[in-house]
């Protein structure tokens, strides 16, 4: 008997496929291996089991080299409110317009077999099929970040990571770093107060964190932060609860997301904008390129304008979660990037590393592709696997014209001039403990977070050096004296001799 031609993927799990080599040889049984007599060695050509080897020895591909653990699902978007006024955006035109999506949630620093409890922001990545093209947000559940400088990255996710020496966690690098890079305190303040250990995907909110632009065809735009708001509140774990997690589950968060999906009980949030026109921004207090700072909602209110649910697993984890490529550069028309530098850095970034973990065909890759995308000038290359445009011609052929069509606006957006610098973004200034202070203010609303945070913050970094610890006191001074003190005796307590 040989084997079908059915492709692998469309059998039912009630079907009897035949079991066969990789190239279609049907297989008696997979556990039999050929040798010379009966305790020989191994027959070179014993195709079956090398191809079963070879294969297994390439299973991995690179973990992602931030953003490693994560879970992800399918689901849709629908547009609840009408934003026109704002934005072309195809998915956003329309009450009532539905759009296929894939998210895809993850904590940052550790491997890919790390704990979802780990102290870390999470990231929330979404990949909207629309009409125009894919559309990413690639987000996070913190309205700011670290930085604000894009070279700072790298350097920033080392101290995170591991220690090159000794291959741990080192206190020390990781507040040596946010105690000498000042502009970090306020996502500390996120990063160390109970939503730093957020119970689990779905009670979690996600935050553009950037600015974007949301444009339209006759010119005009608007400034835009995006807000998702959980549906099913925000819930957290307290410091204990999420460490014992970790040795107890540490695949709480995505089991939890499969099953809640599996039993019907589907997740959602509920998205809002907030928006600043040019004009606007610059009156407006804060730098709005400056990604260590919010928009006080106060001033700048939210705007509601659509749901998005998920309401599907995977059937394949790696095929359509490990595989799956966002980039904040996947844009649709009527949206577009702001100055901010480290979002400019990040449109580089992300295809980049695309090409790198998934080799320069991702796009092919069914979870990536778009509903419609007609490129015939990229050819070949690994892994062309669509058809490769089959007899296009490869170059703008006066035989066979294609239609260009015009999205961009008739009217400039921005202007910029200016010689060429090289940059940084701000020297630490006052204002910048601002926000955090803020935040602290936030966290008094509710009994026992303020407490919480300083707990959290001093049974980490008791193990910093004593000069970093002294650093990291008078940081948590400049956002709130009373903060600074608590926090530092609340950590030479812990310290051990
Ligand atoms: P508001 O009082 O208007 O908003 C405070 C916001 O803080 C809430 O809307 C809520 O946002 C969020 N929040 C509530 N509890 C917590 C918590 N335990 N941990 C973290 N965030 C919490 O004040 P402002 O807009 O002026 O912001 C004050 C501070 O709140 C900021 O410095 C910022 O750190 C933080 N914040 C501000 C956000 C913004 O976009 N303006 C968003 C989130 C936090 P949500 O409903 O989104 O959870
Ligand atoms: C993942 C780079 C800042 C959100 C990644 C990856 C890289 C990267 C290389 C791995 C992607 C992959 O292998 O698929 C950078 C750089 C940054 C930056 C260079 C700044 C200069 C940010 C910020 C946010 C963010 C500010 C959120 C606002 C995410 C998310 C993922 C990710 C959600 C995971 C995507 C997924 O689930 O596949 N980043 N990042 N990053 N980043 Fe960033």
């Amino acid at each position: 008997m040989v084997a079908d031609d059915k492709p692998a993927s469309t059998y039912k799990y009630n079907e009897k496929p035949v079991y066969t080599t990789s190239n279609g040889f049907p297989i008696e049984n997979p556990s039999k291996w050929q040798r010379v007599g009966t305790h020989g060695p191994l027959l070179l050509q014993d195709f079956h089991l090398i191809d079963l080897l070879a294969h297994f020895d390439r299973e991995r591909i690179p973990e992602r080299v931030v953003h490693a653990k994560g879970a992800g699902a399918y689901g849709e978007f629908e547009l609840t409110d009408d934003i026109s006024d704002l934005t072309s955006a195809d998915m956003l035109n329309g009450v009532g317009k539905k759009t296929p999506c894939v998210v895809r949630f993850s904590t940052v620093g550790g491997e890919k077999g790390s704990a979802d409890s780990a102290r870390d922001p999470r990231g929330f990545a979404i990949k909207f099929y629309t009409q125009e093209g894919n559309w990413d947000w690639v987000y996070n559940n913190t309205p700011i970040f670290f930085l604000r400088d894009p070279s700072n990255f790298p350097l920033f996710i080392h101290t995170q990571k591991r220690n090159p020496q000794t291959n741990l966690k080192d206190a020390t690098m990781f507040w040596d770093y946010l105690s000498t890079h000042q502009e970090s305190v306020h996502q500390v303040m996120h990063l160390f107060s109970d939503r730093g250990t957020p119970y689990s995907y779905r009670f979690m909110n996600g935050y553009s964190g950037h600015t974007h632009k949301f444009t339209k065809p006759d010119g005009s735009y608007v400034y835009v932060q995006v807000h998702l708001k959980t549906d099913q509140g925000s819930k957290t774990w307290n410091n204990a609860e999420a460490g014992k997690l970790a040795s107890d589950n540490p695949d709480f968060a995505t089991q939890d997301l499969f099953e809640a999906i599996q039993k019907g009980e589907y997740p959602s949030w509920t998205v809002y904008v907030q928006t600043l026109t040019p004009e606007q921004a610059q009156k407006f207090k804060w730098n709005i390129f400056d990604l260590t700072k919010v928009w006080p909602q106060a001033e700048v209110p939210l705007r509601r304008f659509g749901k998005m649910t998920l309401n599907k697993n995977v059937e394949n984890y790696f095929a359509e979660i490990e595989q799956v490529a966002f980039s904040p550069s996947h844009l649709v028309p009527g949206v577009e990037p702001s100055a901010d530098p480290v979002l400019q850095s990040r449109l580089f970034s992300y295809p980049d590393t695309h090409r790198h973990r998934l080799g320069v065909n991702y796009q092919q890759i069914p979870v990536n592709a778009p509903l419609r995308a007609f490129n015939p000038f990229q050819r070949d290359g690994a892994m062309s696997v669509n058809g490769n445009y089959g007899a296009n011609p490869n170059y703008p052929s006066s035989y066979r014209p294609l239609t260009y069509q015009s999205i961009k606006p008739t009217n400039p957006h921005e202007t910029w001039s200016g010689i060429a610098v090289s940059d940084l973004f701000d020297e630490v200034k006052p204002h910048d403990y601002e926000q955090a202070n803020g935040l602290w203010n936030v966290l008094g609303r509710t009994p026992g977070q303020q407490e919480n945070f300083v707990t959290n913050v001093s049974v980490h970094l008791c193990d910093a050096h004593v000069d970093t610890r002294a650093r990291t006191y008078d940081m948590f001074t400049k956002v709130n004296p009373e903060l600074g003190a608590a926090i530092k005796e609340a950590t030479e307590k812990n310290v051990k001799a």
